[in-house]
């Protein structure tokens, strides 16, 4: 079986992709500078698949280091989560944002190339989408961005659209994500923000748990059947195995291929909100806020194109992912360092 390099493994996708890559039968080597992790994750994953990976503590900048690991090991494909990810905060620091993602992916691809490693996964994201005119969402609709973030992902992804028209022998996978939420079922492994989360689930889940006191819902005056903002929320485990079917489209010559990753179901902040009143069995306090800066009414995915393509399909309902996300919360308040 062969060996994947995983960018960004530490986090909160990878380290669920991680998970799913060992009960495969990969060997992993996983490289993430801890900036957004905690190399307990990695820990985690090891005890939960009862199997072992290497780790390098390391920035995927330092080119050296990188063409060290490629002398070390044997590559075959990279599954390329590293990067920043904070809308928000993607306008306050912008240079940062150019700078790790984007001369982070071009030191990886540099060093990929040298090495004669030509397959790789990376994760975009449906913020490409801007504000779309109609849903569900195909892979060939028009493509916007409003935020250095999303600007760093439309920049990548046509980067690995030259690259491929440069030199054929690639074998690329670009992953659009929608919602990603949920947490591993032992309730030992997921997604822990540091500070105030920005996004929806993790915010919910922190007044759930107490330490927060009430959610803010950004606006109720959009057209969508309650008035708040409609989502494709997916499982973190289902996106995690798309990852594993992606791989297996890149083994034999696959070319440059796009795919949404999503369940193709809205939910509104309300529905949210009531589903995990209900899993927890308390109220979650809410009060209706102004409309956030940047936020669309409605985004979900048809990803039909994914079912066909790689016989990949989201199996986790809303409820289920709720379910796993409030094990985690309720088990680790405090994430890792519990
Ligand atoms: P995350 O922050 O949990 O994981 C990213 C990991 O990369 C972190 O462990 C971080 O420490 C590491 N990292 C960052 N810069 C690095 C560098 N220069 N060198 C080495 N390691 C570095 O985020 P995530 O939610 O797991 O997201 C993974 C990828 O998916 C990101 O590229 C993100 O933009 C993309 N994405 C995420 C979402 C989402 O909602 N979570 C949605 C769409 C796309
Ligand atoms: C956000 C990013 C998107 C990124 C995605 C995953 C923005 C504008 N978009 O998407 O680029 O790919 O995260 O990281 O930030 N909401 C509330 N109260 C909250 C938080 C959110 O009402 O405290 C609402 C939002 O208005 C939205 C929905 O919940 O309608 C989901 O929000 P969020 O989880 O932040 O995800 P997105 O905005 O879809």
């Amino acid at each position: 079986m062969s060996t994947i390099l995983v960018t960004g493994g530490a986090g909160y996708i990878g380290s669920h992709t991680c998970i799913e890559l060992l009960n495969q039968g990969y060997d992993i080597i996983v490289i993430d500078n801890l900036y957004n992790a905690n190399a307990k994750s990695l820990e985690i994953v090891q005890e939960i698949t009862g199997k072992q990976l290497t780790f390098y503590q390391s920035d995927i900048r330092n080119e050296q280091h990188l063409q060290h690991i490629f002398e070390k090991h044997e590559i075959s494909a990279v599954i390329h989560f590293a990067g920043l990810k904070a809308v928000g905060e993607s306008s306050e620091i912008p240079l940062e944002y150019y700078d790790n993602n984007i001369n982070g992916t071009l030191t990886l691809l540099r060093v990929m190339k040298k090495n004669n490693c030509q397959n790789i996964i990376f994760s975009s994201s449906a913020t490409v989408y801007g504000n779309p005119k109609t849903v569900p969402i195909k892979e060939d609709f028009p493509l916007s961005v409003t935020n250095p973030y999303g600007r760093t992902k439309l920049m990548l992804e046509d980067i690995f659209k030259d690259l491929y028209a440069s030199d054929t022998t690639w074998n690329i996978v670009l992953l659009r994500y929608f919602n990603p939420i949920g947490a591993h079922s032992s309730g030992d492994l997921g997604e822990y923000p540091a500070g105030i989360p920005n996004n929806l689930l993790p915010y919910v889940s922190q007044v759930a748990v107490g330490k927060l006191q009430f959610v803010g819902v950004f606006g109720d005056d959009y057209d969508t059947t309650d008035g708040t903002g409609v989502r494709d929320y997916i499982h973190v485990v289902d996106l995690a195995k798309g990852h594993v079917a992606a791989l297996q489209k890149l083994e034999p010559k696959s070319g440059l291929n796009i795919y949404n990753l999503g369940t193709g179901k809205g939910y509104s902040v309300l529905e949210i909100i009531r589903t995990m009143s209900k899993v927890v069995g308390k109220d979650i306090p809410y009060q209706i806020l102004p409309r956030r800066k940047g936020d669309i009414a409605t985004c979900y995915a048809d990803s039909s194109k994914a079912k066909k393509e790689l016989n990949w399909q989201a199996q986790y309902d809303i409820i289920r992912m709720c379910e796993d996300s409030w094990r985690w919360q309720s088990k680790h308040p405090n994430g890792f360092s519990d």
